[in-house]
């Protein structure tokens, strides 16, 4: 294989596609910022977050901004606040002190400028430029408000107080899987996208990348393969961790995943406002990077490197062609992955049989983010675009790639290529990890 092959064209419907999505995201902001009183929505839940009220203003102005102004090419609505919305201007503990919109004109803003983006929609053809065609600055803005709306739902986890949210229970599919570990072939396969439509920047272009033979984990780690860790002394333990990681858990006295806590005997973890036993078959959810690499060193494993993570997601053996998913080229549906806050947790390890990969590796999309061992960095032949905010500034050694998307994240927000990054010690997002070896 010399040239690369990925597969990513929507079938039909660019623009119901996008009028959609665009909805879609509007109503589940809506969701996250009517289940609390307008205090709850101006206050500060933890000083990593925004206020509600922020995200829901950035999200309105980040649209006004790429639909109205530089497709449409209109004049700002409201220019005095569009500083207070820039991300690069204020660091998010810095927000809840800007004179903000309240919760009342923030949804007015918001409001107004969908409004004009659907009778935009109407009359714009989607092609003729980078930014049109293929409906992509839409599909940008849909991907961008369903990434806050994930945020916000990290901001409901930090948030004290009685629970606010409701979700069925996951009631996947399961199956227990044949083999803990599945054997990726060793040579070439394609990453990244040329063809995927609404695919970002950092995502592309598609590329030819080798990989040996290794192992991967078919399932993520689960909280009960953590605890033996814990029960180890997996956090007293400094042959396991990177140096930076053992120095952040002795400053901060951590000694398990964030949101648990130990009391007679048994691990407890508050979600959502709800404090519950810790269930052992579920993936573990908020760890930080030094801590999934803790684990890996302690199991004897490591974690996988991102060029890895694709492979085993979107590698098809038969074919040698990199599908979009890991069960093929169709969008995700229930049956395949926890997605979308259908559910406020991840499903057990082994659910989705439908969602596994041709080689058999499951829950790769949905349920928890998974950290790869590899820095955020451009592909070979990157180009920054719309905007070097969006991705370029944030390439280099400082930030990890997150792979696959968790519960909270849309489908519009996730493709075997999408890329997530953070820093390695971030823990409150819905971060879990999956092991590899080599063979
Ligand atoms: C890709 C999730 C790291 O939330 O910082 C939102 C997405 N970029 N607004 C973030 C994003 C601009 C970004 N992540
Ligand atoms: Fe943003």
């Amino acid at each position: 294989m010399t040239t690369a092959s990925d597969s990513g064209t929507f079938p039909t419907g660019l623009r119901e596609r996008a009028v959609a999505s665009l909805t879609a995201a509007r109503a589940r902001t809506a969701v996250l910022t009517d289940a609390v009183t307008d205090a709850d929505l101006t206050a500060q839940h933890s000083p990593l977050m925004s206020p509600l009220v922020w995200d829901l203003a950035h999200i309105g102005n980040q649209e006004e901004l790429w639909l109205l102004r530089r497709v449409a090419g209109r004049e700002s609505l409201r220019p005095e606040i569009d500083p207070l919305y820039d991300a690069f201007q204020h660091p998010r503990s810095e927000r809840p002190s800007l004179p903000l919109l309240g919760p009342a004109e923030a949804r007015r803003y918001a409001a107004e400028v969908r409004d004009r983006v659907f009778d935009l929609l109407d009359r714009t053809p989607l092609e003729g430029s980078a930014l049109l065609d293929d409906g992509f600055a839409f599909g940008m803005i849909a991907q961008h408000e369903q990434q806050h709306d994930e945020t916000m739902l990290i901001t409901h986890q930090l948030r004290r107080g009685v629970a606010v949210l409701e979700a069925p229970e996951p009631d996947a599919p399961y199956d227990p899987p044949p083999a803990a570990e599945v054997l990726v072939p060793a040579g070439p396969f394609t990453m990244g996208t040329s063809t995927e439509p609404w695919a970002l920047d950092n995502e592309r272009p598609a590329h030819v990348r080798e990989t040996a033979a290794f192992w991967i984990d078919t399932v993520p780690v689960t909280n009960a393969a953590y605890l033996a860790f814990i029960a180890d002394g997996g956090y007293r333990d400094p042959r396991w961790w990177a140096p930076a990681g053992w120095e952040q858990i002795r400053e901060h006295g951590i000694e398990a995943p964030l949101f648990w806590r130990q009391e007679g005997g048994q691990w407890l973890r508050r979600r959502f406002g709800v404090t519950e036993p810790v269930p052992g078959e579920e993936p573990v959810l908020h760890v930080s990077w030094y801590e999934a690499d803790a684990f890996a060193r302690w199991a004897g494993r490591r974690l996988p490197t991102e060029t890895e993570w694709e492979k085993a997601a979107r590698y098809d053996p038969a074919t040698e062609r990199s599908t979009r998913y890991p069960w093929g080229d169709a969008d995700p549906t229930p049956a395949h992955a926890n997605l979308g806050q259908r559910h406020l947790r991840p499903a057990r390890a082994g659910s989705y049989p439908a969602g596994a990969s041709p080689l058999g590796v499951r829950q790769l999309i949905g349920d928890v983010w998974e950290w790869t061992s590899s820095d955020f960095t451009a592909y070979p032949g990157f180009r920054a675009f719309p905007y070097r905010e969006y991705s370029e500034v944030f390439f280099g050694p400082g930030h990890k790639v997150l792979r696959g998307g968790s519960f909270a994240v849309d489908q519009v927000a996730c493709r075997g290529t999408f890329r997530n990054w953070d820093l390695p010690v971030r823990r409150q997002i819905f971060s879990g990890f999956r092991t590899a070896r080599d063979v």
